[in-house]
């Protein structure tokens, strides 16, 4: 089977570094042929990267999709706001779609490209990157193999880091809901795909609590200018002072959140930025409207029940879970690739256990030990040449998660173009799914009551 090919909508961080920069990898598997991207910069060193030819850069996504059909996929990596345009004329065009995260930005949205997406019956993929890793597929597994018995209750946290947070929530592309999505679905509509993926039942209701608590003018210390770079008296004892983040910590990163900031990655390049962008400002003294902590509730028909916790306050940038089961419990951590399992009976050999082989035996059994209390390792997501305490995984292929799903979009629309059976692991159910836990606890939040499921 040949290469598929496929068009980009949004050349940005995720349609050139994780979507494009697969193709570039990966060529007998996929090669983009046509580009939309407004960004005059970045859509010539993208056309530039990937060979393709004038007549297919375009400058918009209605430019490209007023053509017949360019390519067999288009990926959609446009900001969160401006989804239903592109994914429905795409599938009425008879492209099979990767779309990136959050699908739906609104309710009306949603419903909008489900109708699109189930008239057509298009192939239609959702970026839930995260199921893709080695370590979520491990926690499946022994959930699965019923390694602790029956599953009881899912606490999932994600931690995003205070200056990720600083970047993406207050003075970057997601500091306004009102202009982006509220930041559990940005954020976390991963995390919720995980847990609806993981307990893999129906969810009935939602609550939620969470507040902007701290970026704002009341916490701003004495004397803090509108910028960093005005002489701020707080630049020594500030986490979030900007200069200190994106210059001297992160002076050998070329790549995110510093090339988000600017093009120009020179330190006179970067302070420049800091002096005039958005990346510069006070994080006290910025229009940010998203909640800064949240915890969402979920229950489930059986009697399982998820709880998510997600938050700027936090010194690492990762996920961690627990898994409570009637015979054991799972934890564990994303960024080292560490799950440990421990069970409540005792075994013969009991023992803390190195275990890495993840392939079935050739009866189909898991293949994991017999003891108490295993310890295994999913293979540590970090590049441990990163500063540990300033990294941005994020963009470290979310922990291999954005070329697992990349490697399966591309196999399966393969193997649909072969004329086989093809199936997408993450499709618009689970975005459905996700989504709609997602819009109920906004609810849940603005009104502090529980919210009933009804699909
Ligand atoms: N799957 C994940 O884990 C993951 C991680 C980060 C971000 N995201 C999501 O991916 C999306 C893109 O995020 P990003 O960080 O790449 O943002 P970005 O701003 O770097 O990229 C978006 C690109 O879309 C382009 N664009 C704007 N209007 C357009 C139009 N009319 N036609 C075509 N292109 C247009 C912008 O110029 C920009 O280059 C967001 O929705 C974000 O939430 C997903």
């Amino acid at each position: 089977m040949g290469a598929v090919t496929l068009s980009v909508i949004g050349a940005g961080h995720r349609g050139a570094d994780a979507y494009g920069d697969y193709c570039l990898r990966f060529p007998d598997r996929a090669s983009v042929v046509a580009v939309a991207e407004p960004d005059p910069v970045r859509r010539r060193q993208f056309a530039r990267q990937h060979g393709i030819a004038a007549e297919n850069q375009f400058t918009s996504w209605e430019e490209l999709l007023a053509r017949p059909r360019l390519s067999d996929g288009l990926v959609i990596a446009t900001p969160d706001r401006l989804r239903a345009g592109p994914v429905v004329t795409g599938v009425r065009q008879g492209y099979a779609l990767l779309v990136e995260k959050p699908f739906a930005p609104t309710e009306e949205q949603l419903d909008a490209m489900a109708s699109a997406i189930t008239e057509t019956g298009a192939f239609v993929g959702v970026a839930h990157v995260l199921r893709y890793t080695k370590f979520y597929g491990a926690v499946k597994r022994l959930i699965d193999d019923g390694a602790i018995g029956r599953l009881v209750h899912i606490d999932q946290t994600e931690d995003i880091g205070y200056w990720h947070f600083a970047h993406s929530y207050v003075r970057g592309n997601w500091a306004r809901a009102e202009d982006s999505t509220p930041m559990l679905l940005a954020k976390s509509c991963h995390d919720l795909d995980l847990l609806t993926w993981l307990i893999d039942e129906p969810a009935v209701s939602v609550s939620s609590s969470g507040s902007l608590t701290h970026f704002t003018a009341d916490h701003a210390p004495d004397g803090a200018p509108e910028r960093c770079t005005d002489g701020c008296p707080a630049a020594g004892t500030c986490p979030f002072y900007a200069p200190r983040l994106y210059i001297e910590r992160l002076r050998s990163h070329d790549t995110w959140p510093v090339t988000a900031i600017t093009s120009d990655t020179s330190p006179q390049g970067r302070l420049s930025a800091l002096k005039t962008g958005p990346y510069g400002r006070c994080v006290y003294r910025s229009d940010n409207t998203q909640v800064d902590h949240q915890v969402v509730t979920i229950s489930f028909g059986s009697g399982v029940l998820a709880t998510l916790r997600v938050g700027a306050f936090t010194a690492s940038n990762t996920r961690t879970i627990r898994v409570l089961g009637s015979h054991g419990e799972i934890s564990g951590r994303l960024d080292t690739g560490e799950i440990e399992v421990r069970t409540f009976l005792p075994a013969p050999g009991q023992g803390v256990h190195e275990w890495s082989r993840w392939d079935r035996d050739a009866e189909g059994r898991s293949g994991l030990p017999d003891d108490a209390t295993w310890r295994i390792l999913a293979g540590p997501a970090t590049d441990p040449d990163r500063d540990e305490s300033l990294g941005h995984r994020e963009s470290d292929g979310h922990a291999g998660g954005d070329d697992g799903l990349m490697h399966e979009f591309v196999e399966q629309l393969r193997r649909r173009q072969a004329g086989e059976t093809a199936k997408l692991p993450t499709h618009l159910r689970d975005a459905e799914r996700s989504h709609r836990i997602a819009f109920a606890a906004e609810r849940s939040r603005h009104s502090g009551q529980t919210v009933e499921l009804t699909t």
